[in-house]
């Protein structure tokens, strides 16, 4: 029996969940895929979904689909498009902690999926509703992650991807797995909001099912982030989740997952969902501190950490309901502070994207700098880290190097550059000759210098 039904936002009209559609019909908003849940016995489904780890059944294994009550749009648990997905790790971050001013901070890693971003929780739902609508291909406009993730998803489910990227701006560990999974990749000279409105133009007219964020059933799947985080903290809900805001697909779903596991009685309260943007590309930041939170300020984006190079986020209303949902915040950080906060998060033997760093960047603003939304270093925080290191190498070696340029013009060889930024935690190469004896030396003043 499907319980799902797609639900306007903003006019509440509903609409069949087999319907190719991505805004209402009657005044053009975001939609949600809602539920008649039947009645729920939490503790005997938290009982279950422990249970489902010692499974072999793909459903059981993927760590999305194994919290499949909560998203019961779908009936026929053999036929899902999973690799698995999800099951990434939360980690200790000690001196992640140390540099933002916590006494601890837990990190729940998503680029430890299988290609390497939070991307592939909602990929799974999103490519299994292809497939049960009937698609013969799939599209979306990227930053690079997406068009990875649904490269893959839609190579093993046997249709045609077809992503949008901005030309010279997507990180290179992205494009080259969008070219290795097979997806016709179209580079257009334009950003990514640019590609966003090309992509929805044109699927409609050749049949395509947009797997972007703007697409509800891919946020289902990311939902259960919020799900499988909790489940490993043991229900224990923490003060407050930060993440990355992009398009905000991400913090989109993480509130309607919170307030989902509340409303069904899984947890009795909910964590504060914090965001943070990147300076130069802080459309909701804008818009909350503006004098009309209720229109959108647009900018032309501008970072260094390019998944989040994003002016005119599709989801910003739905991450206004999840900060309202959650008594949360947005903030924005500098290009210096990820690219600092980055190189801790390595210290930590964990490392990410430049994106993901924002979490770790926004959070010591609050704590040391105290602006905006003071914290308390007692606090129970866990960041969620968006994408994988090796995602864009590129980034992290000029930072190790100190060749770390705010704004770069590259041909073959940089050109032209400005705005230097510091590599405070640089951790550079030594050059040594191949000489044991001077191999020996070097390694022995390191061991000194560290003790
Ligand atoms: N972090 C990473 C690594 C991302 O790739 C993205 C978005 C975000 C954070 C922001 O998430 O958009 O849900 O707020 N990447 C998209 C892409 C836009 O095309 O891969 P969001």
């Amino acid at each position: 029996m499907n319980l799902a039904r797609l639900q306007c936002i903003h006019c509440g009209t509903d609409f069949e969940p087999s319907a190719l559609l991505y805004r209402c019909r009657e005044c053009g908003d975001l939609l949600d895929v809602v539920y008649d849940f039947p009645d729920t016995d939490a503790e005997q489904l938290k009982h279950t979904w422990r249970q489902r780890r010692a499974s072999l059944a793909p459903a059981d294994v993927s760590g999305v689909w194994r919290y499949r009550e909560l998203i019961p749009f779908y009936d026929d648990v053999s036929n899902i498009v999973t690799y698995p997905e999800g099951n990434t790790p939360l980690l200790e971050a000690p001196e992640s902690a140390r540099y933002v001013g916590l006494n601890r901070l837990q990190v729940k890693h998503q680029g430890y999926n299988p290609t390497g971003s939070f991307k592939d929780n909602g990929m799974t739902t999103g490519v299994t509703q292809a497939v049960a609508v009937g698609a013969r291909a799939v599209a979306c406009a990227s930053t690079g992650n997406t068009s990875a993730s649904m490269g893959a998803y839609a190579a093993r489910a046997g249709l045609l991807g077809v992503v949008l990227i901005p030309e010279g701006q997507v990180a290179f560990g992205k494009l080259s797995q969008a070219l290795d999974y097979g997806a016709l990749t179209l580079q257009i000279q334009g950003d990514f909001d640019t590609a966003l409105r090309l992509v929805t133009e044109v699927a409609p007219e050749i049949g395509m099912y947009i797997l972007n964020s703007i697409n509800p059933f891919r946020l289902e799947g990311q939902k259960t982030i919020a799900v499988e985080m909790l489940d490993q903290r043991d229900w224990q809900v923490p003060d407050r989740v930060v993440v990355p805001g992009g398009n905000l697909g991400n913090s989109s779903s993480l509130g309607k997952g919170f307030e989902e596991l509340y409303e069904l009685g899984f947890i009795d309260r909910m964590p504060h969902l914090t965001i943070i943007q990147a300076e130069g590309a802080a459309p909701l930041y804008k818009t909350v501190t503006s004098d009309h939170p209720d229109k959108l300020v647009t900018v032309h984006a501008k970072t260094l950490a390019t998944a989040i190079k994003i002016g005119q986020p599709v989801s910003w209303k739905k991450a206004m309901r999840a900060m309202d949902w959650t008594d949360g915040w947005v903030t924005q950080v500098s290009e210096q502070e990820i690219a600092d906060a980055k190189a801790v998060i390595g210290r930590d033997g964990i490392g990410c994207e430049p994106a993901s760093a924002t979490t770790v960047a926004g959070l010591r603003k609050l704590l040391v700098e105290g602006t905006d939304e003071p914290l308390d270093p007692d606090e129970d925080v866990v960041v969620l880290l968006t994408g994988h290191v090796l995602k864009d190498p590129d980034y992290t070696v000029r930072y190790h190097l100190g060749e770390l340029y705010a704004d770069y013009v590259v041909e073959t060889t940089i050109t032209e550059k400005s705005d230097h930024l510091r590599s405070t935690y640089a951790n550079r190469p030594i050059e040594v000759p191949a000489d044991r004896d001077t191999i020996v030396e070097v390694i022995q003043q390191h061991l000194s210098h560290g003790s």
